[in-house]
């Protein structure tokens, strides 16, 4: 009897694949960084061939670390970055460009076309809950099509295809051309401002909008089933893959946020806070984005209301591998607190223009508030601010949406091992933070997608009954000086705007 369950987390900065036993415990796991690629300024690309053999390294390197075979596990999930896009040849398995990452700018100009068509950011905002921006497939999909030599003639034809990361490493671990199975889940297509948020299905207006051909699109399945099977000569070989979910929805399911008003906030490259809020799709007036939290089986699809911040913990790597203040992310907290305060220095970091609740692709970075006192520890103070700060702006407009004040907040990823971070985060916003004991809530919660759909659990009271607490901060922070900090950030924001002009 299998007693495990895998999942692969095809992240932003690196592929992870971990394995869980039946309490939601990490029994193994293993883990690669892959390359950045930053051809030109607000330019950012992976190589999905890559990434692909990272997934195969990863799988076996779990596998042995608990000297475990594929015949104990029961299943597989995947859980993936979102948005970033792929398009490669279904009779040669080659991607006909590096893939286009989320936080990558290019599409500007193709946003700002497509909402001259009528509608402006607004156009698709009823059909697919998200604004034009920068940030999602579609329009990067269009680029390739527009700018690689050959290639809108090929996907016309029939030859290409168009996938997520989850798609990508689906199609390789059924077989790629050799029977590769092309599907993908509601939570990823709810990220390419190509689908329908009622009927979960491409939408053909909005493809043929964007010159976009139906046969390079994947099916759109549900979040929990078996979609097929691993190819034999895989580490994993001969094992279901049975969920998908994007990696911010992976982790509201592996956090247990369940029922309408729990939300989740995962500190990685990026900040991502979603909102359960039921089979009720909640439209944001307050610059939050709607999307599918996640799609169990046959069951009622469940919606989240998402406030997306592009940078916060590569706002640490970008200190330590740009600026080289610092030689490892943890080095940060040490500097911070060398200081009291900020200083007065604060840092916008809108490098991909600003996502939530702006949605400024205008926007560019600013530090502000520079003065001949202010020192290392007050920039790194500054660095972890901007997360809690950005935090604070969206979990504003989710009260402000939803009517009802968040009272408190869970926390996953990679930064919240920042004690200091954490405690600002709960004294800007005024409520208590908590961290669960399994901080891998991406993974998990793939993984819990998986084991649903092959009945290794046996319902989302499992989920429930496996989460636990680690630790709680407190707010301590007197209100004039809380609100006094937001003022001063609120300011710094607005010196980002405007800062590219057509395009450029
Ligand atoms: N002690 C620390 N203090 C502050 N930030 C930290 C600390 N340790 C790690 N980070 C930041 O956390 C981020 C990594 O978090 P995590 O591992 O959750 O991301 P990730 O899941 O790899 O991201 P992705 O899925 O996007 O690849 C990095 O950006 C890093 O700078
Ligand atoms: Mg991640």
């Amino acid at each position: 009897m299998a007693s495990y369950v895998a999942a692969i987390d095809q992240g932003t900065t690196s592929t992870r694949t971990m394995i869980f036993d039946h309490s939601g415990q990490v029994v193994a796991s293993d883990q690669r960084e892959h390359k950045q690629i930053f051809p030109k300024a607000g330019w950012v690309e992976h190589d999905a061939e890559e990434i692909w053999a990272n997934t195969r390294a990863t799988a076996a390197g779990a596998l042995a670390g608990a000297d475990l075979t594929a015949g104990d596990i029961a299943a597989v999930g995947i859980t993936n970055q979102r948005e970033t896009t792929l398009v490669w040849d279904r009779r040669t398995g080659k991607p006909v460009y590096n893939a286009i990452v989320w936080q990558d700018t290019r599409t500007d100009r193709i946003i700002g076309e497509l909402g001259a068509l009528g509608g402006g950011q607004e156009r698709y905002r009823d059909r697919t809950g998200l604004p034009l921006a920068t940030y999602f497939s579609g329009p990067k999909i269009k680029w390739i099509l527009d700018n690689v030599e050959g290639v809108r003639e090929r996907a016309e034809n029939g030859d290409l295809l168009f996938g997520n990361m989850d798609t990508w490493v689906l199609w390789n671990m059924t077989g790629g051309v050799d029977g590769g199975i092309h599907v993908t889940d509601p939570t990823n297509a709810s990220r390419t401002l190509l689908m329908d948020l009622d009927t979960l299905s491409w939408d053909e207006s909005i493809a043929a909008d964007m010159g976009i051909p139906m046969s390079m699109l994947p099916e759109i399945r549900s979040s929990s089933e078996t979609y097929g099977t691993t190819r034999e000569r895989g580490a994993l070989g001969g094992v279901p893959i049975a969920g998908i979910l994007g990696d911010q929805q992976a982790a509201t399911f592996g956090q247990a946020c369940l029922s309408v008003g729990e939300a989740k906030n995962t500190y990685g490259t990026g900040n991502f806070v979603l909102l359960n809020t039921g089979t009720d799709k909640v439209m944001s007036q307050n610059g939050l984005l709607t999307t599918v939290c996640y799609k169990i089986g046959s069951k009622d699809t469940v919606y989240a209301l998402e406030g997306s911040i592009a940078v916060t913990g590569s706002l640490v790597q970008w200190l330590r591998d740009n600026l080289k203040m610092i030689s490892s992310a943890a080095e940060i907290e040490e500097h911070a607190r060398t200081v009291e305060d900020n200083g007065g220095a604060y840092i916008v970091p809108a490098f991909s223009g600003l996502f939530a609740p702006y949605w400024r692709s205008d926007a560019r970075g600013a530090v502000v508030g520079l003065t001949r006192y202010v020192n290392k520890g007050h920039l790194c103070r500054a660095v972890l601010e901007a997360t809690g700060f950005q935090t604070r702006e969206v979990i504003d407009a989710m009260n402000a949406d939803s009517g009802v004040p968040l009272k408190t907040l869970k926390v996953d990823g990679g930064m919240v091992v920042n004690d200091l971070l954490m405690q600002f985060q709960a004294d800007i916003l005024g409520v208590s933070v908590i961290r669960p004991k399994v901080n891998e809530t991406t993974a998990l919660g793939a993984a819990y997608a998986a084991g649903l759909a092959v009945g290794f659990w046996e319902s989302e009271d499992d989920i429930r009954s496996n989460w636990a607490e680690d630790r709680r901060w407190e707010p301590s922070m007197d209100e004039s000086r809380r609100e006094r900090e937001y003022r001063n950030w609120k300011k710094a924001v607005t010196r980002t705007f405007d800062w590219v002009e057509d395009g450029d």
